[in-house]
């Protein structure tokens, strides 16, 4: 029997909600067809961005959203997307499919899907190949009340007053696809770049420096020796992938129980690389001003065959619902440190929330997991303590039930709990430490009868969340019987 004591009187800080932001990339069919489809389309929109989506993701409350890119980001000269559509620069996207990008879906128009999405808007600059002065200029075009340069132009272009923005990202992947360099010509790079990113008026920026891939622990130590006094975040990239980045990653739907098993094991290592970063951080800020920010995760797998391999395309299933909800798990054990993720990409591309075909849409395995979620959002991460058995499968060492636990505002309680077995029900004895009396339990579930289970557009509700009641409370005992392959969330009321 599985057991878990949360402590319901010791509270060990709070779940930024930011953990639930999320990452929109010009890149395959996220930002055109997936959220633009233009004012003229038949699609019905909103001044060019698509309703389906915009209904669906506000559902979500995302907090926060991360563009233009990724590795399109360094190559994103935010002067081509401005101003008249139909003057707008064509430009190639020579990063992801070599398609024709028409800059349709520029500053303003991000700015509005944020507006009307009700999140942040957290801006990645192009250090790459783009100017430090070009980077200034941008800051100045969105930020700067009164008369500049930059301020009129955007008055010109429509928007009298600027925009409120907080995060700001000097440059992504700067080892990679943002430049190829090494950490002590980035660090450099950085600090020169951000000393041009101004504050304008009561517009604090929140500047987060390109940070470390996976296990490239001398990235984050040479960034947090020579350049943390002057960042706010540090950001890491970790995917997971069952297969191998080069040779075939996977597919998203045909996989083994071995393969099952093999993405649980690498979802689970988020944990050990946020705790090797944030011990080489601590080295350098004890206080834990730098965050560590996530600003890509999720899974990875080979494209849907017959689509285009630079469109990052895949389908979803429970799979993916139980990496997202590990990812959760982790993130919040570490919220002392981690104070924004952003999974990798919100529509069509890797880990989506929503798929779409012309005017079709559907919601992933995922998108559900974020929903049932957002109870955590900025809730008091709650103690635990837990005695959980092993799944029972050779060469693996998984344990069979993640588990994490919050307190909102209003005193109310949530447990979050996920089974990762892909055959068996496991009993999980929860005991609640700390409360007078429990006065109502609630709950619901996103399980499946298959490990492949996924929602598609000839069946768009395959997967989705049930109501749950398989669970029994004595005195302050809870206990819970979970089906495999389950993610729970029970809201507890004293
Ligand atoms: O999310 C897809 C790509 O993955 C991003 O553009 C890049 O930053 C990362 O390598």
């Amino acid at each position: 029997m599985n057991k878990v004591i949360i402590n319901s009187d010791i509270e060990k800080g709070t779940i930024s909600k930011h953990i639930y932001g999320h990452f929109a990339e010009h890149l395959g069919r996220c930002i055109y067809e997936g959220i633009w489809v233009g004012e003229d389309s038949i699609i019905p929109n909103t001044k060019g961005i698509r309703n389906d989506v915009l209904e669906a993701l506000k559902q979500l409350q995302i907090p926060v959203l991360r563009w233009p890119g990724g590795c399109f980001a360094d190559e994103y000269h935010w002067k081509d997307g401005i101003g008249p559509r139909e003057n707008r620069k064509r430009m190639v996207n020579t990063h992801w499919g070599g398609v024709v990008e028409n800059n349709h879906f520029g500053t303003h128009e991000f700015m509005l899907l944020c507006e009307l999405l009700e999140c942040e808007p957290y801006i990645c600059g192009n250090v790459g190949s783009g100017t430090v002065q070009e980077m200034s200029e941008w800051v100045e075009y969105m930020t700067f009340d009164g008369e500049s340069p930059m301020a009129n132009w955007r008055k010109e272009n429509g928007r009298e007053k600027p925009w409120k923005l907080k995060y700001f990202g000097i440059g992504n992947e700067n080892w990679g696809c943002g430049g190829n360099m090494r950490p002590e010509y980035y660090a450099d790079l950085y600090r020169r770049y951000q000393t041009y990113a101004r504050n304008y008026g009561d517009n604090r920026l929140y500047k987060i420096a390109g940070g470390a891939n996976i296990d490239d622990y001398n990235w984050t130590e040479t960034l947090m020796e020579r350049a943390s006094s002057l960042m706010d975040g540090l950001s890491l990239h970790y995917y997971t992938i069952p297969g191998d980045f080069w040779k075939g990653k996977g597919s998203s739907l045909q996989f083994s129980e071995q393969e099952w098993f093999i993405t649980m094991q690498k979802a689970l290592y988020m944990d050990e690389l946020i705790t090797k970063h944030s011990t080489i951080m601590d080295k350098y800020d004890p206080e834990k001003r730098v965050s560590l920010i996530i600003d890509e995760w999720g899974t990875w797998f080979d494209v849907e065959p017959g689509t285009n391999p630079g469109f990052l395309y895949q389908q979803n299933s429970i799979r993916d619902a139980i990496v997202a909800a590990l990812h959760f798990h982790i993130f919040h054990q570490h919220c002392d440190r981690v104070h924004m993720a952003n999974i990798a990409q919100t529509v069509n591309v890797l880990q989506a929330m929503v798929l779409t075909e012309g005017e079709k849409m559907l919601k992933t395995p995922t998108y559900y997991i974020f929903d049932m979620f957002k109870v955590h959002q900025d809730a008091a991460l709650l103690s635990l303590e837990t005695d959980i058995e092993n799944i029972a499968v050779e060469d693996f060492h998984l344990p069979k039930v993640s588990v994490s636990a919050s307190k909102n505002d209003s005193g109310q309680i949530h447990i979050s709990l996920c089974n990762m077995s892909l055959s068996e029900k496991t009993d999980v004895n929860i005991q609640l430490r700390g409360v007078n009396k429990i006065a109502e339990i609630s709950g619901e579930i996103l399980t499946a009868d298959y490990r492949n289970a996924h929602n598609s557009f000839e069946n768009p509700e395959a997967v989705k969340p049930e109501n749950f009641t398989e669970f029994t409370l004595i005195d302050q005992f809870i206990e819970v019987n979970l089906p495999p392959m389950s993610i729970i969330m029970l809201s507890v009321k004293e």
